[in-house]
């Protein structure tokens, strides 16, 4: 078995572009990226990776078309959704990170269903981020610590990197050893800014949808190449 990193946290990036490529529309990428979603998650439990994060929706993809928005919001819980038995059978956690108190009702009530009905799994976790952003995470724990330390529930001089990192929405979660970035671009756009303080980055040119398995053990190599 390949020599995996126990957490790989992955931007899929690309869907459009690829759809372009293919003269049709964004959503016919985003549709594509799904199912890459569904197939890296098999690949990497596969390969022996533990922890497996996707950045799903940003916190900044508001800005997108509202019907970009709207479409996106109905494929992420219908994509999870989909897999959900396929998940639940294979042993797979399931994990959502980011405010999804903001998302459709649906949505969220899928979203809450699935992380419920897999919280015993343990063969691999994969987090689902979705509204998030990093420094929306870094800030409302800030806040919460600041609550407490007014409370008097928490010394300010107990607060080390240890303390804060288990107050973010990933603690419980060791930091990723590896981001993978597909399409090319050199950007960490507010993905995990505290938790990939040390991580391995690869990019690939690779668009999400075309991203395979093959190019899941390439990182992987990569990875181990750096160590
Ligand atoms: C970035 O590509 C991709 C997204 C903002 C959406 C990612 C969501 C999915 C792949 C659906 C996933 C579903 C589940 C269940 C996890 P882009 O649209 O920014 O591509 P571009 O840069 O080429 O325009």
């Amino acid at each position: 078995m390949t020599n995996a990193p126990r957490h790989i946290a992955i931007i899929m990036d690309g869907n459009g572009r690829w759809a372009k490529t293919h003269n049709k529309k964004r959503s016919y990428g985003h549709k594509a990226g799904a199912q890459t979603v569904h197939k890296v998650i098999e690949a990497g439990a596969k390969a022996g990776v533990k922890y497996l994060t996707f950045f799903t929706f940003s916190t900044e993809n508001w800005q997108r078309p509202r019907e970009e928005v709207t479409f996106l919001m109905r494929l992420i819980p219908k994509t999870i959704n989909r897999y959900l038995q396929e998940m639940y059978e294979n042993n797979i956690k399931i994990k959502i990170i980011g405010n999804i108190d903001v998302l459709p009702k649906n949505a969220q009530k899928q979203l809450k269903h699935a992380e419920e009905l897999c919280s015993k799994n343990d063969t691999i976790t994969v987090i689902f981020a979705i509204n998030y952003g990093s420094r929306q995470d870094i800030i409302q724990t800030t806040k919460s610590i600041c609550i407490d330390v007014c409370d008097g529930l928490v010394e300010p001089e107990n607060i080390d990197e240890i303390f804060f990192s288990n107050c973010l929405s990933t603690a419980k979660i060791p930091e990723p050893d590896l981001l993978i970035r597909t399409s090319g671009e050199q950007r960490i756009s507010n993905f995990l800014l505290w938790e990939i303080a040390n991580s391995v980055i690869y990019i690939t040119k690779t668009s999400w949808p075309d991203f395979n398995e093959g190019d899941l053990l390439t990182a992987i190599d990569f990875f181990n190449s750096k160590k």
